[in-house]
């Protein structure tokens, strides 16, 4: 299998330094929860959180959409919660990326009920082509057609999480 480039490690660089600084100013002098979900959005979420220079906490949840391959069915499912109570506390909502939007609409809905000050998603790609639902995604790094990718953070059955850079496989 021939793996291609399609966003590089400087361009991610770049755009995660980017994304982090509007994170510091739209947040100066608060508190930021900071809620990963995984395992997608480890590597997105340690570079973005090294560039936030703010006073903040960090968690973790596990969304698992139940389908088949490399499609999600609509069905899902939150398979590990945060510890934290989020009421009254701004909360800003890290993922890989956005493709139907199913993940997300669960994981918003599931936040949102819990009367956080703000809630707010910064998502490294998005798939605009395949979206289902509705999102607002207030932090984006890159919009992609419609390719299946992997690296930085994002797998294919399990591998490739480890790459450096956003590539796809070419067929
Ligand atoms: P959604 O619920 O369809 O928006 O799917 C979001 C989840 O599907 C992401 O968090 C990823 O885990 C996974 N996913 C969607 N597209 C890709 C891709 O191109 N490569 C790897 N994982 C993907
Ligand atoms: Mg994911």
């Amino acid at each position: 299998m021939n793996k291609k480039v399609l966003i590089d490690e400087k361009t991610l660089d770049e755009r995660v330094s980017e994304l982090a600084e509007e994170i510091n100013r739209d947040f100066a002098g608060e508190k930021l929860i900071v809620v990963g979900v995984l395992k997608g959005a480890f590597m997105f979420m340690s570079d973005l959180l090294k560039k936030i220079n703010l006073d903040t906490e960090v968690y973790f949840l596990k969304a698992e959409s139940y389908g088949r391959g490399t499609e999600t069915s609509g069905t899902v499912k939150i398979t590990k919660d945060i510890e934290a109570d989020i009421a009254g506390e701004n909360v800003l909502l890290v993922e890989d990326i956005i493709d139907s939007g199913f993940t997300m609409r669960e994981v918003i809905g599931l936040l949102g009920q819990r009367n956080p000050k703000t809630l707010k998603l910064a998502s490294c790609l998005s798939k605009p082509s395949r979206r289902e639902c509705e999102i607002d995604i207030d932090y984006l790094g890159f919009e992609i057609p419609d390719e299946f990718v992997i690296g930085y953070g994002l797998d294919y059955a399990e591998k490739y999480r480890n790459l450096p850079y956003i590539g796809y496989i070419e067929q």
